[in-house]
C-alpha cells in the first residue's frame, strides 16, 4: 500500500473515498462537519435519520454525496469522545480499512488522523494509522499453495492533516509508522512460518538478508564455536535435535563508535516440544512460535535499519529446536553454563532460560550500555497478565521506567512485575548451583531470578512475551508485538544525547 500526506479539505479531496468518523450521540467530528457544511445538511441528516449513531467501530457508506469531489464517503463511528483513546483510534481505523478493503476501493483519504481527541500528537497519529492499516491488510499466505480470497482492494491511503502546518510532524510520523510496521511484518513472517522452514538455520540467514539490505555486520556461532566458549546449557537444549543450533549476532552501527550499544537478546526456540519433559498435545503447535522473541530482535533491527537510527545496537539470538531423543537432555542432568556456574536441569520444558542464560554471558563483551531479553517464557505468564500486556523484569529501575513509557507511548504495553530476591530461594538444588525451575508459585518471576542470575555485569531488563506474541483461536497468528515498544525505547534513548 503506498501512503501520501495531504491537508486538502474533505470536500475537495478527490479521492475514491473521503472516510471521516461520527461520535456517539450522533456528534460529528470536525472533519465530517466540513464535510456535511459542503453537502448542505446532508450527513446530518442521516445520522440524525439514525443510520449512523457513531457506536465504535459501525460504518456506513455513502455514493453521491452532494457537492463532495470524491464518489463514495465512508462514515466510521468513533464511540464517545470522553473515551476516545489509543484502543478507540486503533479499532476505528482497523473498521475503516476492513470495510475500505471489502467495497473494493482502490484509493481513499483517510481524515481519521485529524482527530486530536485521542489526546496524541499528528506524528503519533498518523505513525498509528499507517501501523494499522498495514496490520490489516497483513496476509500470510506463502505457503498456501494458491493465494486465498481476494488480495486487498486499497492501494493508495491519504492520510490528511488539518492544516499545512502539520504536514512535517506527519512525515515523520509517516517514516516512523513505516519502519515499525515493516519490522513487525517481518517478525510476523518468522513467527507464522512452521517449524519445518523456520529453523535456527533459516533464522540465520534472514539475518544475513537484513545485514546485506542494511550494511550491518553479522556472524554465527555455530555448535563448535559454542563448545568453545563453555556455553553448555544453550548446547544442553539443541541435543535432542537434527538441526543445528545456531547463535546470532547483528550488529547495527548507527552511533559513535564510543557509544556503548544495546543489546537485545530475542529467544530463538524454533520449536518447543519440551523435550523429554514432553508437553501436552493440545496447541502443541503453537510452540513453533516459540521463536518469536528471536523474531522480534530481527524486526526491531529492521525499523532500526530503516529508519537510519543513529545508535549502536547488537541482536543476540540464541536459536535450536527443543526435541526428545536419544541423545537428549533429561531431567536431573547438570550442565555448565558459559558463565561458570552450573544448573540442575529439572523440567526440560524450561529451556528458553537455559538458551538465554548464556546468550546473556556472551552480551557482555560488548560492553553494552543496556541489555533486554525478549522471550515467550512462562506460560504462568499468560495466567498473570493475560494477551494484554507484557511481563517487564529489570535490575534496574531506571531502564524499568524506560520500557514502560516506551510500552505506553507505542501502544504495546507492559507491566512491571517484581524480581526480588525473596523468590531465589526457589530455585535452591541440591547437586548444583541452582536449578532450571522454581515451581508452580510465580513461575515467570522464578524464571526471571534465574535469569538474573547472568545479568549482574549490566543494566538488565527482560520482557515475558508469551501472551503477547501470538493470537490463538480463530484468528492464530503472530502479533509482531513487542516490536513497537523496542523500536520506541531506542528511539528515546537515541533522542536523549
Ligand atoms: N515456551 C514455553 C512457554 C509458553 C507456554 C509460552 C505456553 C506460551 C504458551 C516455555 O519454554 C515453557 O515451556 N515454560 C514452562 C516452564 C515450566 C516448565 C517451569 C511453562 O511455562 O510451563
Ligand atoms: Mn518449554
Ligand atoms: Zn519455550
Amino acid at each position: 500500500m503506498e501512503f501520501s500526506i495531504k491537508s486538502t479539505p474533505p470536500a475537495q479531496a478527490k479521492s475514491g473515498c473521503a472516510v471521516v468518523g461520527i461520535f456517539e450521540s450522533r456528534k460529528l467530528s470536525a472533519a465530517a462537519a466540513a464535510l456535511d457544511r459542503a453537502a448542505k445538511g446532508y450527513l446530518k441528516s442521516i445520522v440524525e435519520r439514525g443510520d449512523m449513531e457513531g457506536k465504535l467501530g459501525a460504518t456506513l457508506l455513502l455514493h453521491s454525496v452532494p457537492n463532495v469531489a470524491c464518489e463514495r464517503v465512508l462514515l466510521v463511528g468513533l464511540g464517545a469522545e470522553a473515551e476516545f483513546r489509543d484502543k478507540q483510534y486503533h479499532e476505528a481505523i482497523a473498521a475503516a480499512i476492513r470495510t475500505l478493503n471489502a467495497t473494493g476501493a482502490t484509493e481513499a483519504s483517510l481524515h481519521l488522523t485529524e482527530l486530536a481527541s485521542v489526546k496524541r500528537d499528528l506524528k503519533w497519529r498518523v505513525a498509528h494509522a499507517v501501523q494499522v492499516a498495514l496490520e490489516v491488510v497483513y496476509r500470510f499466505d506463502t505457503m498456501k499453495s494458491k493465494p486465498e480470497g481476494a488480495q486487498s482492494a486499497l492501494r493508495r491511503l491519504t492520510l490528511s492533516v488539518g492544516d499545512k502546518a502539520g504536514l512535517r510532524l506527519a512525515s515523520g510520523g509517516l517514516e516512523l509508522g513505516l519502519a515499525v510496521a515493516h519490522g513487525m511484518s517481518l517478525t510476523k513472517d518468522l513467527g507464522n512460518l512452521p517449524s519445518n522452514v523456520c529453523t535456527p538455520s533459516y533464522i540465520a540467514e534472514q539475518a544475513r538478508e537484513l545485514a546485506r539490505h542494511y550494511r550491518m555486520k553479522v556472524t554465527v556461532l555455530e555448535r563448535e564455536d559454542m563448545e568453545k566458549l563453555g556455553m553448555g546449557a544453550l548446547l544442553s537444549v539443541a541435543r535432542g535435535s537434527a538441526q543445528p543450533p545456531k547463535l546470532i549476532v547483528l550488529e547495527h552501527r548507527g552511533g559513535a563508535r564510543s557509544q556503548k550499544p544495546v543489546a537485545l537478546v530475542g529467544k530463538g526456540i524454533t520449536f518447543d516440544t519440551g523435550g523429554i519433559s514432553l508437553k501436552p498435545a493440545p496447541e502443541m503447535d503453537e510452540m513453533k512460535f516459540d521463536m518469536c522473541g528471536a523474531a522480534s530482535v530481527l524486526g526491531t533491527l529492521k525499523a532500526a535499519g530503516e529508519m537510519r537510527l543513529a545508535m549502536n545496537v547488537v541482536g543476540i539470538i540464541p536459536t535450536t529446536e527443543n526435541m526428545p531423543g536419544g541423545r537428549a537432555t533429561k531431567p536431573g542432568d547438570i550442565v555448565s553454563t558459559m558463565s561458570g556456574q552450573t544448573v540442575e536441569i529439572l523440567n526440560t520444558d524450561a529451556e528458553g532460560r537455559l538458551i538465554l542464560c548464556d546468550a546473556l554471558t556472551y552480551a557482555e563483551r560488548f560492553e553494552p550500555a543496556a541489555v533486554i531479553d525478549i522471550a515467550t517464557l512462562t506460560g504462568a505468564c499468560v495466567i498473570a497478565l493475560g494477551h494484554v500486556a507484557s511481563g517487564l523484569f529489570a535490575s534496574d529501575d531506571a531502564l524499568a521506567k524506560e520500557l514502560l513509557a516506551a510500552g505506553e507511548m507505542a501502544y504495546d504495553r507492559a507491566w512491571h512485575l517484581p524480581l526480588w530476591d525473596d523468590y531465589q530461594e526457589q530455585l535452591k538444588s541440591n547437586f548444583a548451583d541452582f536449578a532450571n525451575v522454581g515451581g508452580r508459585p510465580a513461575g515467570s518471576v522464578t524464571a526471571a531470578c534465574f535469569l538474573a542470575r547472568f545479568s549482574k555485569k549490566f543494566r538488565w531488563a527482560h520482557l515475558d512475551i508469551a501472551g503477547t506474541a501470538w493470537k490463538s483461536g480463530k484468528e492464530k497468528g503472530a502479533t509482531g508485538r513487542p516490536v513497537p515498544l523496542l523500536t520506541q525505547f531506542l528511539l528515546n534513548r537515541a533522542g536523549r544525547k
